[in-house]
């Protein structure tokens, strides 16, 4: 099975339509859709915004369904110069940004119990993503994603995370994502398509261009759930 979350309906609502044979369990506030997706079967679920919520569903989503694999689909800020509204972001590793014991003396992001800044994707869903942006003809980097609690909006903390973690693209969610899924050694991969470049337009970018952008990370997604299924069955 694969799972998908998305933080937002717009992030997800293309997958969901397309679902059949679709059920449906509500735990701790969060629906999980369960069925059919290009006949693979796949979980889908709406986390909410923000690092904690996003957890949540990704826990609840590993205990109840043991997906084989989990991807994060959504919108990101662009903090690299080669992604630009409805270009793809695709994680080599992922971090969280707003994580600081740095008066303690460690590096920036640094997560003590797991003894590591950077988590990273899984290879096999990584290749088989670049492949599926590939085939689409999309603008894409393979690098760093940061997440945290804020949205990014200012020229000065858009530099930082990118000087501090080398990142190419911000976001909410994946980090925490990431963190879960590692603790529980499932797989996962994070895409996500520029709805804005994190600066002072911001704001204004993202509430024109997030559904559309949304969309692109979306149909990526599909292909993704098909292939992957496709390659694994071909292992069994
Ligand atoms: N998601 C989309 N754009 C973002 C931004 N600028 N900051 C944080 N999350 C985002």
């Amino acid at each position: 099975m694969i799972g998908i979350i998305g933080s937002m309906k717009i992030e997800i609502d293309g997958i969901i339509d397309r679902m059949e044979e679709k059920e449906e369990t509500v735990i701790s506030g969060i629906t999980f859709a369960k069925g059919l997706v290009s006949g693979v079967e796949t979980v889908v679920a709406i986390c909410g915004t923000g690092k904690v919520s996003a957890s949540v569903c990704t826990q609840t989503m590993i205990m109840k369904y043991a997906p084989d694999v989990i991807i994060n689909t959504g919108v990101a800020g662009s903090l690299s110069e080669n992604l630009h509204i409805g270009d793809i972001a695709i994680s080599e590793s992922m971090v969280q940004h707003d994580v600081d014991i740095s008066e303690l003396g460690y590096a920036l992001g640094y997560l003590c119990e797991l003894e590591l800044v950077y988590l990273p994707v899984d290879p096999k869903a990584k290749k088989i993503m670049v492949e599926c942006v590939e085939n689409a003809g999309v603008n894409y980097e393979i690098g760093v994603i940061a997440s945290g609690d804020q949205f990014i909006s200012a020229q000065a903390k858009k530099d930082a995370i990118k000087s501090n973690f080398n990142a190419i693209a911000c976001e909410m969610e994946g980090g925490s994502i990431a963190q879960t899924c590692y603790m529980n050694q499932t797989p996962f991969c994070i895409i996500r398509a520029i709805s804005d470049e994190a600066n002072g337009e911001a704001s204004i970018d993202y509430t024109i261009f997030a559904s559309k952008a949304a969309k692109n990370a979306i149909n990526i997604t599909l292909e993704f759930i098909k292939k992957f299924n496709a390659e694994n069955s071909e292992q069994e």
